[in-house]
């Protein structure tokens, strides 16, 4: 049975201090909970005030993002063994931001420069390598753009990213894998993709870690919904066979909200 799985990705908000008080409230509320997981992914300078507010309870610590070396002249970057020694469990990997997707819409910003901050499959491929040595479990996003989705290409586009963000992984690297359906135009937008599509889609992640692997690992990796995610729309997306939990953006910054998410999620 996979356990559910609600993560709260706090983006570019939330100072340490903030974050803390925070994670304070939800562990007040459902820091004891063992009937799901409950991950919160603060922004990097606060993982390890979050850590503090959150231990010896039952949740869990992720980051954004990561690089994929472990130490060196890599001005700027976070290391795996970095993310393990501040408590870290879980890691966003490829969300559609890291991705290169944000900045676009600053006009003063020639969108030239956007390939050289963002994560393409080959450096998505080497932070899976990195990070699961350390026993660090990726949160992998994929999903596509609205442009993409109107050409018809979803499934081509997921599959693609799958393919290059697991290349050279065997299944039992993977086990431990999230994987989150994350299709772009649902993101911050209060467009949220109808439960059913979504569900589709899960299968369909599903069915391409069949063919890359085995029926075992399809059925093992849980895969989670993310886009517009709200206490008030999160019921029947959590009650989706195929879908294993939820990726909150805008709405895991609220304690009500998010307290609310979480029990929206059935316990299997
Ligand atoms: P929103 O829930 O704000 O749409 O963000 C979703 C997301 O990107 C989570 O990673």
């Amino acid at each position: 049975m996979r356990r559910p799985l609600i993560a709260g990705n706090w983006k570019m908000n939330l100072t340490p201090s903030e974050g803390a008080a925070l994670a304070t409230q939800l562990r007040q509320r459902i820091g004891m909970r063992s009937d799901i997981e409950i991950v919160l992914c603060p922004a990097f300078v606060a993982l390890p005030a979050v850590a503090e507010a959150i231990r010896n309870s039952e949740l869990k610590l992720g980051a954004q993002t990561v690089f994929w070396r472990d130490a060196g002249a890599f001005t700027g970057q976070i290391s795996p063994p970095m993310l393990v020694a501040v408590g870290c469990e879980y890691v966003i990997l490829g969300h559609s931001e890291t991705r290169g997707r944000f900045g676009v819409d600053d006009a003063d910003l020639d969108a030239s420069v956007l390939p050289y901050f963002s994560e393409t499959e080959a450096t998505l491929n080497r932070k899976m390598r990195a990070v699961l040595p350390h026993g660090l479990k990726p949160i992998l996003c994929v999903g596509e753009t609205l442009a993409e989705r109107d050409a018809g290409h979803t499934e081509q586009i997921i599959r693609a990213q799958l393919e290059g963000a697991l290349a050279g992984l065997s299944a039992d690297e993977l086990y431990e894998l999230v994987i989150a359906y994350e299709p772009v135009w649902a993101i911050g937008t209060g467009r949220v993709c109808e439960a059913a599509e979504a569900n589709r889609i899960a299968g369909y992640i599903r069915e391409v870690l069949r063919t890359l692997y085995d029926e075992e690992l399809a059925q093992v990796v849980r895969v989670l919904y993310g886009g517009s995610v709200k206490a008030s729309n999160a019921q029947p997306i959590l009650h989706q066979p195929e879908i294993d939990g939820a990726l909150v953006g805008g709405a895991s910054l609220d304690a009500d909200e998010f307290e609310q998410i979480t029990y929206c999620a059935p316990t299997r």
